[in-house]
């Protein structure tokens, strides 16, 4: 297990659609959601996808630790998601603030669906279904955005909303992101 280095925006790899898995519980697969959980804890990220670590295959881990970049995130289990599939509930759309490992130190307000359905399966190829709401909700969105080539100022409506976050929000801990 190790922490691998996170890829940023303007690095083509960000932009390509992700390959679904085929083949589940292999050495490969576990050793790549091992090093994707350590490098998500230690950069305190309330989740990722491995594009972003440079493997153009639709895996996500999110949730299951307190981060301190998202005090919600503990309320979210850790989870591991492969090949997912999302479904919104409604058409209610809530605008949040969102930063990304791939977009270090900015943060924007972006829309996301309220209410959501997703499915997919676990890295033993066990499937995984949950209805959720709002920031477990807009995590899951945001990282599965990443598995269609999408970085979310792409969906920024306002980019006056788009800023430095120690500049929009003076005062907080700076996290190093
Ligand atoms: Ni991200």
């Amino acid at each position: 297990m190790s922490v691998r280095d996170v890829i940023r925006m303007g690095d083509p790899r960000l932009l390509e659609p992700a390959r679904p898995v085929e083949r589940f519980g292999t050495p490969e697969l576990r050793e790549l959601i091992a090093d994707m959980s350590d490098t998500m804890r230690a950069q305190n990220g309330a989740g990722l996808a491995a594009p972003q670590i440079a493997v153009g295959l639709q895996v996500v881990i999110f949730g299951g630790f307190r981060s301190p970049r998202y005090p919600e995130s503990d309320e979210i289990p850790y989870t591991v998601l492969i090949n997912p599939e999302l479904e919104a509930l409604s058409d209610e759309v809530e605008e949040g603030w969102e930063g990304c490992l791939s977009v270090p130190g900015m943060r924007g307000l972006v829309p996301r669906y309220r209410h959501l359905r997703y499915r997919g399966f676990d890295d033993e190829g066990r499937p995984v279904e949950r209805t959720v709401a709002d920031f477990h909700a807009r995590v899951v969105q945001h990282e599965c955005d990443h598995l269609a080539g999408i970085l979310y100022p792409m969906r920024i409506r306002d980019l006056r909303n788009f800023g430095f976050a120690d500049v929009l929000f003076p005062g907080q801990p700076l996290q190093d992101d």
